[in-house]
């Protein structure tokens, strides 16, 4: 039987793009999603870029049981976990659903890996894990600031079960990916970002902005000590950072890793800030988004970029969109969403 990928939450954002980078590698993927922030509809747009519909499996990962059975049922060579909670906010609110479900799921999928000799694992964790940090750009070696949102320290603790299960099993070698800020649409239009309820995120608010679903942005601050005064990230297109995923994926089955676990940064090595990536949206596009500058989010970090040159030589990855491209794919995106009402 031909070897699958298994992909959790990959009916998701990050989940669906990676999906498709795969298949167009020529990978056969497994998709498993309890379509909670999702919905199986999402099968469809892959399917329609790549020819190919993925397995998709309904379940929740925090049911040991079910996942030893997936285990089981297909012939799995590789896990690339995305499934997770990831709202800041609402961590703070629920944090033991948090804790709950990105942890649990993670175990179970560890259990499993090692009941059924799976080898490799691929972990989708966060810049969030650097805090803010004292030197930038951030590279591997900066300090882990303590988190300071439960959803942030699921991050951190993933991390710390994966690099401590595989010291000490001889068999699973894991990459963990700190993604900077992912952005922009697969240029197809056929999958993107599907915010349920009001999005958190810039990019989504800005989009929905413009095509008249919110009133205004919200700029969540103006006073910091940047040069225009807004926060900087790094923002990375999705399909690049997808892309990324492909390499891990090889790079641990070819047994290319140079430890059992690894970690990479990736992002642009470029920071943006929040006029800057309105500015750019506003370009592409010929709309005017209409904006106040409000308070300062709780919890917002002032600046963060990366420094991918690991990533850059190790996997030998880098990002190729630009912040125009990313907001160009985001806007057709948008516009595609409102159109069918997905
Ligand atoms: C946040 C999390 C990150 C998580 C990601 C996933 C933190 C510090 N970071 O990223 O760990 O992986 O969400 O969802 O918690 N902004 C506005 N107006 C808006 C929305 C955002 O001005 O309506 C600004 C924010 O202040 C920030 C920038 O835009 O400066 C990006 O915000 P966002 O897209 O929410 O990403 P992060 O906060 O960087």
């Amino acid at each position: 039987m031909k070897k699958q990928i298994l992909i959790t939450g990959g009916t998701g954002y990050i989940g669906s793009h990676t999906a498709v980078e795969l298949i167009n590698e020529g990978f056969d993927v497994v998709i498993v999603d309890n379509l909670y922030n999702s919905n199986a509809g999402v099968v469809d747009g892959i399917e329609k870029i790549t020819g190919i519909r993925p397995l998709l499996e309904v379940f929740d990962l925090c049911d040991s049981v079910r996942t030893n059975d997936l285990f089981s049922k297909f012939n799995i060579s590789a896990v690339i976990h995305f499934a997770a909670y990831k709202a800041v906010g609402e961590s703070v609110r629920m944090p033991l659903e948090y804790y709950r479900n990105n942890l649990v799921s993670l175990i179970n999928i560890l259990d499993s890996m090692k009941a059924h000799g799976v080898e490799n694992l691929v972990f989708s964790s966060s810049c969030t894990v650097y805090g803010q940090p004292e030197k930038l750009p951030v590279t591997e070696q900066s300090p882990i600031q303590p988190a300071v949102s439960p959803y942030g320290n699921t991050k951190q603790i993933g991390e710390e079960i994966i690099r401590d299960t595989t010291s000490s099993s001889n068999t699973i070698n894991a990459i963990a990916l700190r993604y900077f800020n992912p952005i922009g649409a697969h240029p197809s239009g056929s999958i993107g970002e599907l915010p349920t309820g009001v999005p958190e995120n810039l990019v989504p608010y800005i989009t929905q902005t413009a095509i008249g679903l919110r009133e205004e942005l919200k700029v969540f601050g103006n006073d910091y000590n940047t040069p225009d005064g807004s926060c900087i990230r790094d923002y990375l297109h999705v399909s690049d950072l997808a892309k990324a995923h492909v390499v891990a994926v090889k790079r641990l089955s070819d047994k290319k890793n140079k430890k059992a676990y690894e970690v990479f940064n990736l992002g642009t090595g470029k920071g943006v800030s929040v006029f800057e990536a309105l500015k750019s949206f506003e370009k592409v596009t010929g709309i005017k988004v209409k904006y106040t500058i409000t308070g300062r989010r709780e919890g917002d970090i002032e600046q963060i970029w990366a420094d991918p040159s690991l990533a850059n030589k190790e996997l030998n990855w880098k990002t190729g969109y630009s912040l125009d491209d990313c907001m160009k794919t985001a806007w057709e995106w948008q516009k595609q969403v409102t159109k069918s009402n997905l």
